[in-house]
């Protein structure tokens, strides 16, 4: 039996050191160091140099990787992952608490059994008899669903390895541990070692492996990034805490691209997907009021309308508020900077508050303008005019500058009966497009003089 050896290992970003440090030297975390023990894999001695067991083959002559692909049936997570599950892969899905990531998998894993493939749903954090109740509320007919509800990780891939499931959800990989390990489960070990065997089990059976993991307080999903690497692609669940809406997003996708948004609502019945975002994101109400504008963004490959609101109120604190959901913080300072400089707007002294309506975390700079708009909107207490898209990015002197894929925004802006698009100068010549009325700006002064209507 090899000796059991410590080591601490940092919980932030996975890196070990022989003895406790109150700093980690890799990620510069403060008390981030937990004591793990390691058992030494036995068998091949280490450093000893073996005839190698694989062989190199000329590129030119590999047969392409043509793995079929596994749909979830839910067109929104078939969407993300790139038109299914790739066979012998493995996904990680992280998400808050509560948010529905169990839902979602117990949804797709009933779909793909009900295709005639095998799943088996590894549940260390519920009882199979929670997981019933589940499937009943959300109405699932669950034909080769077998589900098991076991928290060490060896028993569960014993398990797989007799059933031979073309598809294994493990619900959560911070629950599940190898015994073998003296360490606690949740621990970065445990998540690796746990994640690095199914992983493996994956390639070997050609299964999908999914595994669900919770996002930790640093905002990493599963523990440090170390987990991310091992899998083939990496997606987070997102909501709003408040409403119904949920986003599911790639972070990592090896067989698919990245970028791409599934936009879900939860119901009793569980996540249904929204094949119009555009409509969510959009309030209903007719009248246009201050502060409100809106923007087309890209994520992926779906063009989708956003709405964005600002309030700007007197402040009654010497550091006035600057708060922004679903905006960077730093691209709100910003953009007041730039209103300040290159407009002449007086924010000093004003609260400012930014909303990017739906939950959506806004990450294209083609919202930009729409943004500043609705900043300049409520504080001048001028409305948008109607039905009328904002689209650039702001530069700091004050120039609205190009954006890609113009057309699939303005498609998008006419699908949704907008009439009038304030777009950048450069690069668009027509006058209009689809029926909108391109009104091409150089910079934010002209864009503020064609958007807000009068008082
Ligand atoms: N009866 C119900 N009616 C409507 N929605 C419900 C009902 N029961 C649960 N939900 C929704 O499902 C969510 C919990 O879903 P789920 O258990 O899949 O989340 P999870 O991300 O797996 O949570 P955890 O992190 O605890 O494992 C709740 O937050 C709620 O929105
Ligand atoms: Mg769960």
């Amino acid at each position: 039996m090899p000796a059991t050896k410590t080591q601490f290992v940092c919980q932030s970003c996975g890196s070990t050191q022989p003895r406790w440090l109150g700093r980690c030297p890799s990620c510069g975390a403060w008390n981030t160091f937990a004591e793990e023990q390691i058992t030494p894999r036995s068998g091949r001695s280490r450093g000893k140099v073996d005839k190698p067991s694989s062989q190199p083959q000329v590129l030119a002559d590999l047969v392409p990787d043509q793995s079929p692909r596994l749909p979830g049936n839910l067109p929104e997570l078939d969407r993300v992952l790139g038109g299914g599950f790739v066979k012998a892969s493995s996904v990680l899905i992280g998400g808050d608490p509560g948010v529905g990531k169990s839902t979602l998998l117990l949804q797709a894993a009933a779909s793909v059994a009900s295709k005639g493939c095998g799943v088996l749903y590894v549940s260390a954090e519920e009882a199979p008899a929670q997981i019933r109740l589940r499937s009943d509320r959300l109405d699932l007919a669950c034909y080769d669903l077998q589900v098991l509800g076991e928290s060490d990780n060896s028993e569960a891939i014993k398990w797989a390895e007799k059933l031979k499931p073309g598809m294994v959800v493990v619900d959560s990989i911070q629950t599940l541990r190898r015994t073998d390990l003296e360490s606690a489960p949740g621990t970065v070990t445990q998540v690796r070692e746990v994640a690095s065997s199914w992983t493996d089990w994956a390639k070997q059976n050609e299964s999908v492996v999914v595994l669900i993991g919770h996002v930790t307080k640093e905002g990493a999903i599963a523990g440090p990034r170390v987990v991310e690497h091992l899998v083939d692609a990496v997606l987070l669940f997102e909501g709003d805490h408040v409403g119904d809406v949920r986003i599911l997003r790639t972070l990592k996708n090896r067989f698919g691209p990245t970028g791409e948004l599934g936009v879900f609502e939860m119901s009793t019945r569980g996540l249904k997907g929204v094949e119009n975002p555009s409509k969510l994101f959009l309030s209903q109400g007719g009248e246009r009021l201050p502060g409100v504008a809106v923007s087309a963004v890209i994520n992926g490959s779906r063009p989708m309308l956003i709405e964005l609101q600002a309030l700007v109120t007197r402040s009654f604190f010497s550091a006035p508020q600057r708060n922004a959901t679903g905006v960077d913080q730093r691209r709100l300072s910003l953009w007041i900077a730039v209103l300040e400089k290159r407009v002449g707007l007086v924010l000093a002294g004003q609260d400012v508050f930014l909303n990017a309506a739906g939950g959506l975390r806004l990450e294209d700079a083609a919202a930009d303008l729409a943004a500043v708009t609705a900043i300049a909107s409520s504080l001048k207490d001028q409305p948008v005019r109607p039905d009328t898209v904002l689209i650039g990015e702001v530069g700091l002197t004050g120039e609205v500058r190009a954006v890609g894929s113009l057309e699939r925004r303005l498609s998008e802006a006419a699908h949704l009966a907008f009439k009038r698009a304030v777009i950048p100068a450069t690069g668009w010549k027509n006058k209009s497009f689809d029926g909108i009325e391109v009104i091409p700006v150089g910079s934010l002064d002209e864009a503020l003089e064609v958007s807000l209507a009068d008082r």
